[in-house]
């Protein structure tokens, strides 16, 4: 118990260490600066007794690689005027509420500050689905799947007497996904959506849209740290771990195989009941999930990387798990062998950023670890060289930055990188410095 409080300590110590980063910048991601979630409520149709709206709502997300993972989105708003929801396709509401006023019809739900779910696919009957509908909440980051990185659901509204079409936009739109994290924009009219009918030669547009930005703070999440980033290469017989503690501190008794690490999204204010802790193999880092970066070869024209990434994690697979390294050399890579991989815009990084995710019934799955061995997925990663950058010294051919599923891992300071043998040494103190100093403003910058 001392021990998971003095986790727990740590982790709030850590959190304000975050503040302190955020604040300067406001937590805003230069790997992905326009991303965010857009939930659109567009409506259909009014309706006459009862008075009301058929609207369809539809949740993009437009992170490029910020995914939202299982149990789900939960979306709830604030009726502006006494609104019900009489029936639902393709989602539904988690709290029917008092409908007792209501006599010949039940309404799907009266509560004022509905919070909506999606259905799982096993849930739903043709009758109940609409397009984008039913996937258990999950969305695709829209780089690795533009298909599945929107939700759409429809809700019949009933409005007070008097004309619907004077509607209120619902307010304080609330978005967990699954945990905390998101604030969302008050929904405002923008211009109707259009689409397009009769093979594209005809423009249909909805009758009104009210539309919602909503951003992703990691302050906001309060995350524990999940991931951490360990190196080595093969010029250098010496491994460099993950720091020591990244996820939280191992317990002094080292006897146990398996530890209590804090829950992936678990609020760092809440207590550290069981419901908080995940149990992982014991590692000296802590963390659930490590991503590896080995410099494998250095060949004339091209040289090679192993990546490798284990979940430590004894109750949790990793669906559709992946993975964003920066590195100045990723604008060449060649290829990735076991992994599929895209090159995102970095907008004012300079280097380039590299998205990496599971080839389909290959290992989009990372397994969770049992007692013999962590469950890891790897790829070996082609990179051709830019003679005017391609180094091996001072650390150059180790990632800048690596996010796991949208988290940042923890990386190990520049000091404890694996060095060239032979005369490298020499320069390494100023080296070192230097790029402590540039990674140092990098994390002051995010
Ligand atoms: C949300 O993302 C889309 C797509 O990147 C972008 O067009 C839009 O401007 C963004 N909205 C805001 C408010 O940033
Ligand atoms: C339910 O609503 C009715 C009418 O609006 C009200 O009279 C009743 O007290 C409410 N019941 C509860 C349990 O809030
Ligand atoms: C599905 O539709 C049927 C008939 O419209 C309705 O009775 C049922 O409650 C719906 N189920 C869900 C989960 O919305
Ligand atoms: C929306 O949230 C704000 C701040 O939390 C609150 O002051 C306001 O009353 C809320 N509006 C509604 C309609 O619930
Ligand atoms: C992970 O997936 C494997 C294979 O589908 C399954 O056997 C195992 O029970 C899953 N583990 C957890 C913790 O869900
Ligand atoms: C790689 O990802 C793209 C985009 O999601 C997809 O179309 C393609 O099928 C994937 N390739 C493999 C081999 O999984
Ligand atoms: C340099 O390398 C040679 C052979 O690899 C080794 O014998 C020598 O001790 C090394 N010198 C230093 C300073 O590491």
């Amino acid at each position: 118990m001392a021990a998971a409080l003095s986790l727990v300590w740590s982790f709030k110590l850590m959190s304000v260490v975050l503040l302190a980063i955020c604040s300067l910048s406001d937590c805003y991601d230069p790997m992905d600066p326009n991303g965010n979630i857009t939930v659109t409520f567009d409506i259909l149709q009014w309706t006459s007794n009862p008075d009301g709206y058929l609207a369809r709502v539809t949740i993009q997300n437009y992170y490029q690689y910020r995914h939202v993972d299982k149990p789900g989105w939960n979306i709830g708003w604030t009726w502006a005027n006494n609104e019900v929801i009489w029936s639902m396709k393709g989602a539904f509401a988690t709290d029917m509420g008092n409908c007792s006023s209501f006599k010949s019809q039940t309404p799907h739900s009266c509560k004022k500050d509905p919070v909506i779910a999606d259905l799982l696919l096993e849930q739903a009957s043709p009758e109940n689905m609409t397009a984008g509908c039913c996937r258990g909440g999950t969305l695709y980051p829209r780089t690795i799947s533009p298909s599945n990185s929107f939700s759409s659901f429809e809700v019949l509204v009933g409005t007070p007497e008097g004309h619907a079409s004077s509607a209120h936009a619902p307010k304080n739109l609330t978005l967990l996904a699954p945990g905390p994290g998101y604030t969302c924009g008050p929904l405002s009219d923008v211009d109707p959506t259009v689409s397009s009918d009769i093979g594209g030669r005809r423009h249909v547009q909805v009758y009104r849209t009210w539309e919602s930005t909503c951003t992703y703070s990691s302050f906001l999440a309060n995350k524990a740290p999940m991931c951490c980033v360990s190196l080595s290469t093969f010029y250098n017989p010496i491994i460099t771990a993950c720091p020591t503690c990244s996820c939280g501190c191992r317990e002094a008794d080292k006897s146990t195989d398996s530890c209590m690490s804090m829950r992936e999204g678990a609020q760092l204010s809440s207590s550290s009941s069981a419901d908080n802790m995940d149990i992982v193999k014991c590692s000296d880092h802590m963390c659930p999930v490590r991503v590896h970066w080995h410099v494998k070869n250095n060949y004339m024209n091209y040289w090679k990387v192993k990546l490798t990434v284990s979940n430590y994690n004894y109750q949790r697979n990793y669906t559709d798990w992946n993975v964003l390294v920066q590195h100045p050399n990723l604008m060449l890579l060649e290829k990735a062998y076991s992994f599929n991989s895209t090159l995102l815009p970095a907008v004012g990084l300079g280097d380039e950023v590299g998205l990496f995710w599971g080839l389909k019934y290959y290992n989009e799955l990372l397994l969770n670890a049992d007692e013999d061995k962590v469950g890891s997925v790897s790829t070996e990663i082609l990179l051709r060289k830019d003679f005017e950058s391609f180094t091996l010294r001072n650390g150059w051919a180790f990632p800048r930055r690596i996010y796991f599923n949208g988290e940042d891992c923890q990386m190990p300071p520049p000091d404890d990188f694996p060095i060239l043998p032979n005369g490298s040494s020499k320069q390494k103190p100023f080296h070192s410095l230097v790029l402590a100093l540039i990674i140092f403003s990098f994390k002051t910058l995010l």
